[in-house]
């Protein structure tokens, strides 16, 4: 499906957006290893999380979506039944690593496939310290999904940790946590960035004992050699059961992206995006526009179920360019699609390093950005851990690809909206793994956006 995007129109409103990605994820999945009925509000309906539903159908967790409220009925982690056939994961790389991590602390047999997209993501990242735990699973050949697991015997504890991430990763650190919750002694995760803690938070919540330090440098040369400032110690709960959740989950700060670069580009624009996760580390995206000059302010902010929320205001801004590297990498790694088209608008010269990461993401986002802001006109050029954008010309309109990923598909649909000709995203259909209301959105705010063939 092809979305065309035509220039010219500012944005004005409010915006109230679908619940977070990651927090979702891990509310239907920690609500099915609970005792007892979790009622998970703003629940975020899309493509991943679907994925997510149906695994745990297959795992025989009852839940029921209402609208967006999701009640799921957890059995606790001893009470999963093996599912009959492979669990696809479809392009969900949180839904594999985390149930690989679920089913590992269970003890179950299962294979966890997707999309052919999910089978060229790295898996080594938890297969090798999940097999350090004693977790019989085992990769297909290049270290890639499908991942196989076999069953451990009920009583048989899994091996505590003391692991060094190669790369700072919720994904694989939340995957350790929820393996480690069945280990017979306390795991400790270190980390060289530091990524999202949504895990920690929501199972502090349900009972269990987690702490978070963050080491200074001196100190981390001392202990750590490889650089790791982020330590998660767990200690797994002694029978006890995991406490339900009762959670409204706040909007995704990282679907919030496209809609604060799109006010920001867009000429005579002025929205205010209403009650927006605001986890610190997650909000790198406004610290690197606040550096470019963007009229973005936080209007209210308060804490909700242990997770920072506010509202946001953003107005039409001259943005110069900036530079990103280091922990702002990680605390805005999925934000780079939208930033980038940030700097395409911005003057100057923008220069993204130390973001390697970004070559394993939904696409190679480092090429693929690259390649498709070019065809609109914008000066893009590769490096090896990063990109530079000579920004500040104007965008010529064309056709793009979004390379069957949901975040450039809507980056590229708001390049267009101060483009000086029609933006055409080809596949714009892939949108809907994240944000499904990204279009009828935008339309609201006043965009001319269209499907069309
Ligand atoms: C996520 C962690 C990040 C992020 C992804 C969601 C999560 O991945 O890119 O979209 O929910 O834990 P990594 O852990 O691979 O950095």
């Amino acid at each position: 499906m092809n979305l065309i995007v035509s220039p010219g129109h500012p944005l004005h409103g409010y915006v109230a957006l679908p619940g977070d990605k990651s927090l979702s994820h891990r509310a239907a999945l920690l609500a099915a290893l609970a005792e007892g009925e979790s009622r998970i509000e703003n629940f975020l309906v899309s493509g991943v999380t679907q994925a997510m539903l149906k695994a745990l159908t297959e795992l025989d967790v009852p839940w029921k979506l209402d609208g967006t409220t999701l009640t799921v009925q957890g059995c606790g982690l001893n009470r999963l039944r093996p599912p009959k056939q492979a669990l696809d994961c479809g392009n969900s790389a949180t839904t594999i690593r985390l149930l690989a991590g679920a089913l590992a602390a269970a003890g179950l047999p299962a294979v966890l496939d997707g999309s052919p997209g999910l089978r060229r993501r790295p898996m080594g990242r938890i297969v090798e310290p999940l097999q350090a735990m004693g977790v019989p699973i085992e990769p297909s050949d290049g270290g890639t999904a499908p991942l196989k697991l076999t069953s451990r015997p009920p009583a048989q504890p899994l091996h505590p940790i003391d692991y060094t991430l190669p790369v700072a990763s919720a994904q694989v650190k939340s995957c350790l946590l929820l393996a480690a919750l069945a280990a017979d002694g306390p795991t400790a995760l270190r980390e060289p960035g530091p990524s999202r803690d949504h895990t920690e938070r929501m199972l502090r919540s349900m009972g269990v004992s987690i702490t978070s330090e963050q080491l200074s440098v001196d100190n981390s040369k001392a202990e750590n050699p490889g650089n790791a400032f982020y330590i998660t110690r767990i200690i797994p709960p002694h029978e006890g059961a995991l406490r339900p959740l009762r959670l409204t989950l706040p909007g995704d700060i990282s679907s919030a992206a496209f809609l604060i670069v799109a006010a920001l580009v867009t000429p005579g624009s002025e929205i205010t995006l209403r009650d927006v996760g605001l986890n610190p580390s997650r909000t790198g995206l406004l610290d690197a526009l606040q550096d470019m000059g963007a009229d973005l302010q936080i209007v209210t902010q308060n804490e909700r179920h242990g997770e920072p929320v506010g509202d946001l205001r953003v107005r039409h801004s001259r943005l110069h360019a900036t530079r990103v590297n280091g922990p702002l990498v990680v605390r805005m790694i999925d934000e780079f699609p939208a930033f980038a088209v940030a700097a395409a608008y911005a003057r100057g010269t923008t220069l993204v390093s130390e973001a390697d990461e970004l070559h394993h993401k939904e696409s190679d986002r480092i090429s693929a950005l690259c390649q498709e802001l070019c065809s609109l006109g914008v000066q893009a050029s590769e490096t090896p851990d990063g990109f530079i954008i000579q920004g500040g010309q104007a965008l010529q309109g064309g056709t793009v690809q979004p390379h069957g990923d949901h975040r450039l598909a809507m980056s590229l649909a708001v390049a267009g909206l101060a483009a000086q000709a029609p933006v055409t995203v080809e596949g714009a259909e892939i949108i809907s793994e994240s944000f499904p209301e990204f279009v009828m959105t935008l339309q609201n705010l006043g965009a001319d956006l269209r499907h069309g063939s």
